[in-house]
């Protein structure tokens, strides 16, 4: 049932847009029931609910995958019809949607309008005996899009954290061999810790801003060229946080580099529209969930044989030169996973990110575990972007 929504919300709210939790990441995808499966064997997600034909859905089929407070939607247009289709061919496979929990939809969406943001969807309440759901979207860079979300009653955050319907209209998918397995074999993925996006050449600051304005973000950390260049390409980035830093979402610009970005690469493959580059996900335990990972055959970025000549020295100088301890975790084990550490003055990090999830060399995870450091791995990016420049030229895209 879908109605346009009125707020009825008594809660005292200070500021609308005082963002709650992640709410959702939904996917666009030319097939969801495949790519349900697609994340739930390499990456341990749970195909958790159904919505589609046999919901009563009929324009399209959505798949709630999840994994500790990370939940994914999965979204596949049913006719042809549907917008939606041409997005898939413009974009492939891809996000669309980083949705945030507020107390408030309705609120925080016509706060955003105020503050200069543009409508991507007027608020929609879906409700049925047990409680209720409203969305309302705003358009972010590119094709992506911010919606807001609140709940009442029985789909209130708490509950869908806890197993609860994700909203009315979906079922709990049953009788998935694939989610006992999941939960005998966990990969211990925890929480979205950042979603990067990259826009075009010269807009960083204007997409900056617009967090600023818009949603009442601030700037988190800031990494110029010089910092993040190989001898072949470049790219400029800066990190935007909301007021609480639930969410960081660093957007990349590329830079003139000799030879092609990754930032450019990724832009010629996605319609020459800005869009989410990756989704980092955080887990406690680098080591075993990245070795759980290549055992399910999640293929990762690999590293110059030279990585781990030069790693243990910068990072363990620069966390003695802080005052911490370092890095406790097995060197060799670490280098035989492949997985990169950087430090700040904070403390360390591991990361370790994936090819392109899809055939386009768009969209990629990362998995990151941080002792400490707040930081991104900007230490980690020259090796990186040799790696990926390797990549890129297998390709035939350098
Ligand atoms: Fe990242």
């Amino acid at each position: 049932m879908t109605s346009a929504a009125t707020s009825t919300s008594t809660s005292k709210v200070v500021d609308p847009l005082d963002l709650i939790d992640i709410d959702h990441v939904r996917f666009y995808v030319g097939n969801a029931k495949q790519a349900a499966v697609f994340y739930a064997q390499l990456f341990g997600f749970r195909v958790d609910q159904v919505s589609d034909l046999t919901t009563g859905s009929r324009k399209t089929a959505d798949y709630l995958l999840t994994q500790g407070n990370i939940r994914l939607l999965l979204t596949t247009p049913l006719t042809p019809d549907n917008p939606i289709n041409e997005e898939l061919v413009k974009f492939g496979d891809g996000v669309k949607d980083v949705a945030l929990t507020v107390a408030d939809a309705t609120a925080a969406y016509e706060q955003v309008l105020r503050n200069g943001g543009e409508s991507a969807y007027e608020p929609v309440t879906y409700s049925d005996e047990n409680g209720s759901v409203t969305m309302a979207g705003i358009k972010a860079y590119g094709r992506a899009v911010h919606s807001f979300v609140s709940r009442e009653g029985a789909y209130a955050l708490d509950k869908i954290k806890s197993g609860g319907e994700f909203s009315p209209g979906f079922r709990k998918y049953v009788n998935f061999a694939l989610n006992d397995y999941n939960e005998q074999h966990p990969c211990g993925l925890r929480f979205v810790d950042h979603c990067v996006g990259n826009v075009e050449e010269g807009k960083m600051n204007h997409w900056v801003k617009w967090y600023e304005d818009v949603m009442g973000f601030a700037m988190f950390k800031h990494f110029d060229d010089a910092d993040i260049s190989t001898e072949f390409s470049a790219l400029m980035s800066k990190v935007m946080a909301s007021g609480n830093n639930l969410i960081k979402m660093p957007i990349n610009e590329p830079a003139p580099g000799k030879k092609k970005s990754q930032i450019l690469e990724y832009l010629e493959w996605h319609s020459m529209t800005p869009g989410v580059q990756h989704l980092a996900l955080r887990t406690d335990d680098e080591l075993r969930s990245v070795a759980e990972l290549r055992r399910r055959g999640v293929d990762f970025l690999s590293l110059p044989d030279t990585y781990y000549e030069l790693v243990w020295d910068r990072v363990n100088k620069m966390l003695t030169e802080n005052g911490h301890e370092a890095v406790k975790e097995d060197h060799q084990k670490v280098k035989d996973l492949g997985i990169l550490v950087d430090a700040d003055d904070e403390g360390y990090l591991l990361q370790l990110f994936t090819k392109p999830l899809q055939d386009r060399p768009t969209l990629f995870f990362e998995i990151i575990s941080r002792r400490g450091s707040q930081s991104f791995g900007k230490g980690n990016f020259k090796a990186l972007f040799e790696a990926l420049e390797l990549e890129q030229e297998k390709r035939g895209n350098l």
